[in-house]
């Protein structure tokens, strides 16, 4: 038996700074974090994303530079997402096996300038597609599942050929994780991980990123029949079971803060290196509550990430995570 008040008084362990530090059961460190950076055609040119204020895309040739501040900040991986020119996007979404493609100058452009961080690409067709969303289509609009994944095994082959180290299907799609392990070890690319959005949610929360990636205006419907219904949590852990006896090394819940308790339950079930993706309407929302004076920006970023690692997360992949290791760092 434990003893109660007043032998116990639970504000001792509150007490002073160095108490609380000491007795702190979780922390937030830079290897924590993946940041997330957009890239855009072009040259010597950053593009402010207005619907994500503070973050930018930026030319292949400034990549290298925003790689260096990450490493320099102890950030261990970056993530790349292509702002494909509309004039690529088509109904094939042959631009995402482009070996010369935004994406594949944009990890070679980062592994020439800085070799010693990990860079993560997304699998999906949404960025290359013309109607937006992750997969191919048929006449009724309807997403089809097995012909999608043999060309996002293709498209996760030419990202390793380019250099990533870890490749992130993100699309949803059945099968999509066993058909790209077995394409990246058919290929000589044992050492390639793959990090699947096992529980991805067909969430309201993605509005900036689609402005940053140039595909709002596009999608036709919603993603509905392949991301999940924000209802399920079993069902996130059958998915998290799939994906890893498929071949993934690591998953990911996604968005993060309104699905902690999802995240929670797959880091109990499975115990495997999990992931949280703090999405762009969630960046969105702390940059306007403290924009609106209805909170401080910087301790509104900390605490959310911080609440991740107390969710169980092995790392957070946020916009945020730059200013956020600079700030822990001092
Ligand atoms: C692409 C993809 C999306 C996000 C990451 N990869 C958008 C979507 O599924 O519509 C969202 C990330 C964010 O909102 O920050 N499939």
């Amino acid at each position: 038996m434990t003893a109660s008040f007043p032998a116990l008084r639970m504000r001792r362990g509150r007490s002073a700074p160095w108490m609380r530090e000491m007795l702190a059961e979780h922390r937030l460190h830079p290897s924590d974090l993946i940041w997330p950076l957009f890239i855009c055609d072009g040259a010597g040119c950053e593009e402010p994303i207005r619907s994500l204020p503070g973050v930018s895309r930026w030319t292949v040739d400034r990549l290298g530079q925003r790689a260096r501040l990450a490493v320099d900040a102890g950030i261990p991986c970056v993530a790349l997402f292509p702002n494909t020119p509309q004039g690529l996007r088509t109904e094939d979404a042959r631009e995402a096996l482009n070996r010369e493609n935004l994406i594949c100058s944009g990890i070679k452009a980062i592994k020439d300038a800085v070799p010693n961080i990990g860079v993560l690409t997304d699998v999906a067709l949404d960025l290359y597609t013309s109607h937006g969303h992750d997969g191919l289509t048929e006449d009724d609009g309807q997403v089809v599942n097995d012909h999608t994944v043999e060309i996002l095994a293709h498209q996760a082959l030419v990202q390793a050929e380019a250099g990533a180290d870890i490749v992130a299907p993100s699309d949803m799609m059945d099968g999509r994780v066993a058909a790209i392990r077995d394409a990246l070890e058919g290929e000589g690319h044992q050492h390639v991980a793959i990090m699947a959005y096992a529980a991805k949610y067909a969430s309201a929360f993605y509005g900036p990123f689609r402005d940053a990636v140039g595909s709002s205006g596009r999608l036709k419907g919603d993603k509905r029949g392949y991301q999940m219904n924000p209802a399920n949590v079993d069902e996130a852990l059958r998915e998290v079971e799939l994906d890893l006896a498929e071949g993934a090394d690591m998953v990911m819940v996604k968005p993060g803060l309104p699905y902690l308790d999802v995240l929670a339950r797959v880091k109990d079930a499975f115990g495997v290196p999990t992931f949280a993706y703090q999405v762009s309407g969630e960046y969105a929302m702390i940059e306007a509550a403290a924009a609106a004076g209805a909170g401080d920006r910087d301790a509104l970023m900390l605490e959310t990430l911080l609440a991740f690692k107390r969710g169980g997360a092995t790392g957070v992949l946020s916009y945020h995570a730059l200013d956020a290791a600079r700030l822990i760092n001092g």
